[in-house]
């Protein structure tokens, strides 16, 4: 990727190019040396407060949340409000209409996973997107009515705050309610990005008419206002999650699915409850790692990445070198076969948790790793799409004054979801059924080849990637971070974890430094374009990896709690739009 010269290169740029008097000149070296500028790579210092902090993928929700914050709302308040917040700024993918994963860490160390991922819908079951001939149907797990689980959001919001938090659910709702009624005013990225989706977006008339204004496209800078998306925001700041799950929202989801022949009714809703899940511990070098549990794959695939990397002296291969590339993408490609075949929803399959997160079971992976030669996987043809990060999947992560944590990751599954917004409630509904093993063996959207143990069944959760995930050091908090991109989650997270252990980066320089991502299969290591040198690349392909260009990975979102100044220290990926905001 290309980045900005840091303030030390343009010093030194002037100091070669002008001819300064010697005083001038010493005077200068002297700065350069006493003075602690930005360090090499990063695009920019990283965010530092003292008392709290918020990183999201979006400015107003990023300011909703430090407000809440400063006026004596908990980490999970500013979670909950930024939560409600993003469904309206970052439509597609902050949502009402989707579900996610929210780690919790109190300052006491209490640590909750509130599991308030989809449901599949009573009437799902294992062949539902099988042609009568026995092939995937093209888009059925994609797009419109037949793509949606049941939601879980707003479930997950309420019960947060409601066990967690200390502000009421008016005192966070209500930042959301003003945005979505008296309007905000749309970013270039928020323009663009609904224009990418105008596709998708068209084929749903209440999709059309909200948000492409019938084909007369939001510019930057004009005001966004949705009536509908506040009438159900005032719902759920009036009624609670009943008003979502069992009154009036319920019904017009419900009544819509129906007409379209499509399968959430309303006792689907009803039944819905988030899971309050224990979180994985590990541990990389001398960091505790808490992350999330099943039904999302992302705390044992970084776990078991973890600890087979760990048996490397990755500092002295060097960030980017084709060395720990290489011991990184064998890593990723061991546990990701893991992820694909062993796992699922663990109240319907059994997981061998505990094995594939020991230390044991990943020194018998490394085992079989080869310094100088890439492993062999079959390859299989790649349904992932090339390009810049899409909107697909939103992350944030908060600290509040006490020391209280939250990583929340959420989303519709697609830019967009399913595409389908319910009618009078602006509610834009997910595509997350794409998650599932439509068939053994066939990619997903994300070009996952999934297994058994991920396949459909009525009330079932798919399995997830999504990877909020804390660090800690001598038992306090060090680190809270996560991102979107489907599977390239957990390996973006992965990265930014090594990036600040093993390379010593600030957390900005952790999360701009270019990426890399293999999944198992399709047999493809991922490189970010213009993100490596040509010599790395040369050197991967001579070592049997098929290294294929693609666009930016993820939008990284993370705070450091930094345990030698103990400042906050936080930072939004350049890859997405997001604001890192402190006091
Ligand atoms: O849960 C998952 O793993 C996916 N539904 C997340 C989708 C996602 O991050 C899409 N972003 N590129």
């Amino acid at each position: 990727m290309i980045r900005p010269m840091t303030t030390r290169k343009r010093i030194l740029s002037r100091l070669h190019n002008a001819s300064f008097c010697p005083k001038i000149m010493v005077l200068f070296l002297v700065i350069i040396i006493f003075i602690r500028l930005p360090s090499q790579s990063a695009s920019k210092p990283p965010v530092i407060a003292k008392n709290g902090m918020v990183a999201t993928s979006e400015s107003f929700a990023s300011r909703i949340g430090v407000n809440i914050l400063k006026k004596g709302g908990n980490a999970v308040d500013a979670a909950v409000a930024i939560g409600f917040a993003l469904a309206v700024t970052h439509p597609a993918a902050g949502n009402l209409g989707g579900g996610g994963f929210m780690m919790i860490r109190l300052q006491n160390g209490e640590t909750t996973c509130i599991d308030y991922r989809e449901r599949a819908p009573s009437a799902a079951s294992k062949n539902v997107y099988l042609s009568s001939s026995g092939s995937v149907v093209p888009e059925a797990s994609t797009r419109g009515y037949r793509a949606s689980g049941v939601p879980g959001t707003v479930a997950g919001l309420c019960f947060a705050l409601k066990k967690f938090g200390r502000l009421s659910l008016w005192e966070v709702i209500q930042p959301a309610i003003d945005l979505a009624e008296k309007g905000f005013p749309v970013s270039d990225h928020l323009s663009q990005s609904l224009k990418d989706s105008a596709k998708l977006l068209q084929a749903f008339p209440e999709s059309a008419r909200i948000y492409l204004r019938e084909g007369k496209y939001f510019e930057p800078g004009e005001t966004f206002v949705s009536k509908d998306l506040a009438w159900s925001l005032k719902v759920i700041r009036d009624q609670g999650l009943a008003g979502f799950y069992h009154g009036p929202i319920a019904q017009k989801i419900a009544q819509e699915y129906k007409a379209h022949g499509s399968w959430i009714t309303q006792e689907d809703l009803s039944s819905y409850e988030p899971v309050i899940r224990v979180p994985l511990q590990g541990s990389y070098r001398e960091y505790g790692v808490i992350t999330v549990p099943p039904p999302s794959s992302g705390g044992i695939v970084l776990l078991e990445m973890l600890n087979i990397l760990e048996r490397y002296n990755l500092s002295e291969l060097g960030a980017g070198s084709s060395q720990t590339i290489h011991f990184m993408v064998e890593a990723m490609r061991r546990s990701f076969r893991d992820r694909c075949e062993l796992m699922g929803d663990p109240d319907f399959v059994e997981i061998p948790v505990r094995k594939l997160i020991s230390k044991q079971y990943a020194e018998s992976l490394r085992s079989s790793i080869q310094p100088e030669k890439a492993s062999a996987t079959t390859a299989l043809p790649s349904r992932t799409q090339s390009g810049a990060e899409k909107d697909q999947t939103t992350h944030y992560s908060i600290v509040d004054n006490t020391g209280n944590a939250v990583a929340n990751t959420y989303t519709l599954n697609g830019s967009y979801g399913s595409g389908v917004t319910v009618a009078g409630t602006g509610i834009l509904m997910n595509n997350e059924m794409d998650d599932f093993t439509a068939k053994v063996g066939m990619p997903n959207a994300d070009g996952l080849i999934q297994g058994e143990s991920n396949g459909i069944d009525a009330g079932k959760r798919p399995l997830s990637s999504m990877t909020p995930t804390f660090l800690t050091k001598d038992g306090k908090l060090f680190l809270v971070i996560g991102s979107p991109g489907g599977p390239t989650i957990i390996n973006t997270v992965l990265q930014v974890i090594l990036n600040l252990i093993d390379f010593n980066f600030t957390i900005q320089e952790a999360i701009d430094a270019p990426r890399v991502h293999h999944q198992w299969l399709p047999d493809q290591l991922k490189v970010e374009i213009h993100g490596f040198a040509r010599d790395v690349t040369v050197a991967l392909r001579s070592l049997g990896h098929h290294v294929v260009a693609d666009g930016y990975m993820g939008d990284a979102e993370g705070i450091l709690l930094d345990p030698k100044d103990h400042f906050l220290k936080g930072a939004s990926d350049p890859r997405g739009d997001g604001l890192t905001v402190g006091y």
